[in-house]
């Protein structure tokens, strides 16, 4: 019987605290809900003492959540246990997560603590927390900068008062696979009590290493890796669990270990999370970028159609992307486009589905086929997650050779209409003016891209935005036949994003993030 490697999914912790990856309330549970889907162990939904929002949201997750561990972060700390607590207590399956750093670094440089204080604090942060709740981590943040002599007297203590997983991780991604792993291997031969705790890896990519960092470890007897969809997370990202998991099923007989993740639901997961934050997932990134099941070399092209096993290692069904021969286009209803969504691995609810469909038709109307990538693409448009403070009602471009750029925007705020003209660098430029002008918010574009979803002069074009508000970056992503319109929408996308993050920081929508001093916005 092959030992089972429990998955625990940390996007909603470490990888919603990477830049441009913050979600509301509303969908951080719609995360968890996929997550519970895609059947990982543990979700670990986020940093409760951290802000009224987090709590919130792993109060709700926790309330939610049914069939896997939920766990909260904390430090060790009797007040940030005490708020991990209270977040998570109505969850079926409850985790206390404390950490302390425990590398000379960090104790020099951060914590000003000797290692004595530091394991100290260990212990009677577990200690703490089994008081209070049955499951139990306990973290050596920069463990694998640390002294290997204390890692296992701290080890050793936390298990000794009750922890019941002990994870060591590789917090600034420093650490190499063979290093790594032979931090696991010691651990195991020197802490006598290590058999009542299980061991766990968290790893981030700074050097790109976390993936093989986490499976080194796996293989030195590591029962639980942590990761995140798409790999998001601190700096370079965490370790991605679609690569951990399908590396694990893929080379099951040199691993001799399972994990219980319901492969065919990664690339819904992965497209969920990316359409929720707007981080697009690179072309080329394995498992789920849109390259990664497309033979293109000749010779590739033509092994796969005579036998698929000459270059394809796992099939695309595995880890949920089906494949396609029929075309959408004008004349297929609502029925087939809900039928095909399915078939994309996207459960549409009933409202989802109408505004699918009328995108649809919209799309259909100015282009003869409808591709698939095209229909998930619209998806980011239709199926709006994001509470809609602005909603953008008309948009006007005037530009060329020989005009200045200017552009009409016409907005609506619940019953309030307001409209503005901007001249700008191009016509994106003006309507985002148009929009300052209307909003009397100031956004910093920080990143502005667009790609063609399929191929042909008639496809649809997405754009990306990453808009600096008040110091905090929000994404923004949108699909258009029209480029400019795509541009403002996924503007205003990060813009609604800003406004939501505001009502769930203040309570209040209305605070304004920036105001320009000049704003000359007129309700109509
Ligand atoms: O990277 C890290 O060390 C962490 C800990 C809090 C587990 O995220
Ligand atoms: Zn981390």
């Amino acid at each position: 019987m092959e030992d089972h490697i429990r998955i625990f999914d940390t996007t909603l912790r470490d990888g919603e605290q990477s830049p441009g990856c913050s979600m509301n309330r509303a969908e951080k549970l719609r995360m968890a809900r996929q997550l519970e889907h895609l059947r990982v162990d543990v979700i670990e939904a986020g940093f409760p003492v951290a802000s009224r929002g987090d709590f919130e949201a792993v109060q709700d997750i926790a309330g939610a959540i049914r069939n896997c561990t939920v766990a909260a972060l904390a430090r060790a700390v009797k007040s940030d246990i005490d708020c991990a607590y209270e977040a998570i207590r109505q969850a079926a399956r409850p985790r206390i997560h404390t950490f302390i750093a425990t590398s000379d670094i960090h104790l020099a440089h951060k914590l000003h603590k000797t290692r004595d204080q530091v394991l100290q604090d260990a212990v009677e942060a577990v200690r703490y927390a089994r008081s209070l709740c049955e499951d139990v981590e306990f973290s050596c943040e920069d463990a694998s900068r640390s002294d290997i002599t204390f890692i296992c007297r701290i080890v050793e203590a936390a298990i000794e008062v009750g922890a019941t997983v002990v994870n060591l991780p590789d917090t600034v991604g420093y650490a190499i696979p063979t290093e790594y792993a032979a931090m696991f291997r010691s651990v195991r031969r020197e802490v006598p009590n290590i058999g009542r705790a299980v061991l766990s890896t968290h790893c981030h990519n700074d050097l790109g290493l976390a993936v093989a960092n986490s499976l080194a470890a796996v293989e030195a007897g590591a029962r639980q890796v942590e990761c995140t969809v798409n790999g998001i997370g601190e700096r370079a990202g965490n370790a991605a669990l679609e690569e951990v998991v399908m590396a694990i099923a893929t080379r099951r007989e040199q691993f001799g270990v399972m994990t219980g993740v319901q492969s065919e639901e990664i690339f819904r997961s992965s497209h969920l999370l990316s359409s929720l934050t707007g981080m697009l997932v690179q072309r080329n990134k394995a498992i789920v970028g849109a390259n990664a099941f497309a033979h293109e070399a000749g010779i590739h092209q033509d092994g796969v159609l005579k036998s698929a096993i000459t270059y394809e290692i796992m099939t695309p069904q595995s880890v949920g992307i089906r494949q396609n021969t029929l075309v959408l286009g004008k004349h297929s209803g609502r029925h087939a486009i809900k039928q095909r969504f399915r078939e994309l691995g996207f459960d549409l609810q009933p409202d989802e589905v109408e505004r699918a469909y009328r995108e649809f038709c919209a799309l259909a109307d100015q282009k003869k086929e409808v591709y698939d990538e095209e229909l998930i693409a619209l998806l980011d448009g239709s199926v709006n997650h994001v509470d809609e403070y602005y909603h953008l009602d008309g948009l006007h471009v005037s530009t060329g050779t020989a005009v200045k750029p200017t552009a009409t925007v016409e907005l609506r705020r619940g019953e309030n209409r307001y409209v503005d003209s901007a001249i700008g660098d191009g016509p994106v430029d003006a309507a985002y003016r148009a929009i300052e002008r209307i909003t009397g918010v100031i956004g910093k574009l920080t990143e502005y891209s667009l790609k063609s979803v399929s191929l042909g002069h008639d496809t649809i074009g997405e754009a990306f935005v990453r808009v600096d508000f008040d110091g905090t970056l929000f994404n923004g992503r949108a699909a258009s036949t029209d480029i400019v319109t795509g541009s403002v929408l996924a503007y205003l996308g990060a813009l609604n994003r800003a406004m939501a993050a505001r009502r769930s920081r203040t309570g209040d929508p209305a605070t304004p993030i920036t105001l320009v001093a000049s704003a000359s916005g007129g309700g109509t």
